[in-house]
């Protein structure tokens, strides 16, 4: 049982702030975290926008409306910040929980933002080959020695941990990516993991484009 002194601020009042956005969180979903804001970052440069006021923003790499597809979206916070960043771009996202979908759902509609959201286990039931695909799935190894397991567990198990030290569920989808030759994958995995997934990633055909944090870029070469 979750002890209940540390029950996380944001599970507390019901929200957390994202990319300068306030997400409706409940323990359904994983709260998210200031790493992830990268991503977006990310999808700003490949989009050839500025991503911080002032900064020059580098040629277009996308096309003008990107398909982009949120896998593993838990509350919606990077598939409805790329949204509203990125207004013309399609947006699909999806996740394997029912009651992650619902939270996500009710924060696109509090965002006015026209996401298309599916059931999937990873692309099983995607129909669609988007530009770039995101994903920040469950990565954890309950293995690792440093983990503080009590801080984590109040969040959803589906939503931390994954077998094979934690890269089973990102190996599954660079595989999938790879077989419907997916231009961009953008995977938040820890720094730890980096040079493991870029191996596996290159033997799929992606090379890595970019690194920022816990972020890591490929594209299907
Ligand atoms: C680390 S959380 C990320 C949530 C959100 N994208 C964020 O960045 O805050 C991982 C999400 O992946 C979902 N997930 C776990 N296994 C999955 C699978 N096989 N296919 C799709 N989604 C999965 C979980 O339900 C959870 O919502």
């Amino acid at each position: 049982m979750p002890s209940n002194e540390r029950i996380p601020e944001a599970y507390r009042t019901g929200y957390q702030d994202f990319y300068g956005r306030e997400f409706k969180v409940t323990p359904d979903v994983l709260i998210p975290r200031p790493e992830t804001e990268q991503i977006i970052d990310q999808v700003l440069i490949l989009a050839g926008k500025p991503y911080l006021p002032g900064v020059k923003p580098t040629e277009r790499e996308l096309s003008k409306n990107p398909i982009i597809l949120d896998v593993g979206t838990g509350s919606g916070c990077i598939a409805i910040t790329i949204k509203k960043e990125l207004e013309n771009s399609k947006v699909y996202a999806s996740d394997i929980s029912k009651e992650a979908l619902n939270i996500a759902k009710e924060n696109a509609k509090n965002h006015q933002a026209d996401i298309t959201f599916v059931e999937s286990d990873l692309l099983k039931n995607i129909d669609i080959t988007p530009e770039v695909l995101i994903a920040n799935l469950p990565y954890v190894d309950p293995g690792w020695d440093w983990l503080d397991k009590d801080s984590l567990s109040h969040e959803p198990a589906l939503a931390l941990y994954a077998d094979d030290h934690g890269l089973k569920l990102i190996k599954d989808l660079i595989k999938e990516a790879s077989s419907r030759k997916v231009k961009y994958l953008i995977l938040e995995s820890d720094p730890c993991q980096h040079e493991e997934i870029e191996a596996f990633a290159e033997s799929h055909d992606y090379k890595l484009y970019e690194e920022r944090g816990f972020i890591q870029t490929f594209k299907y070469d």
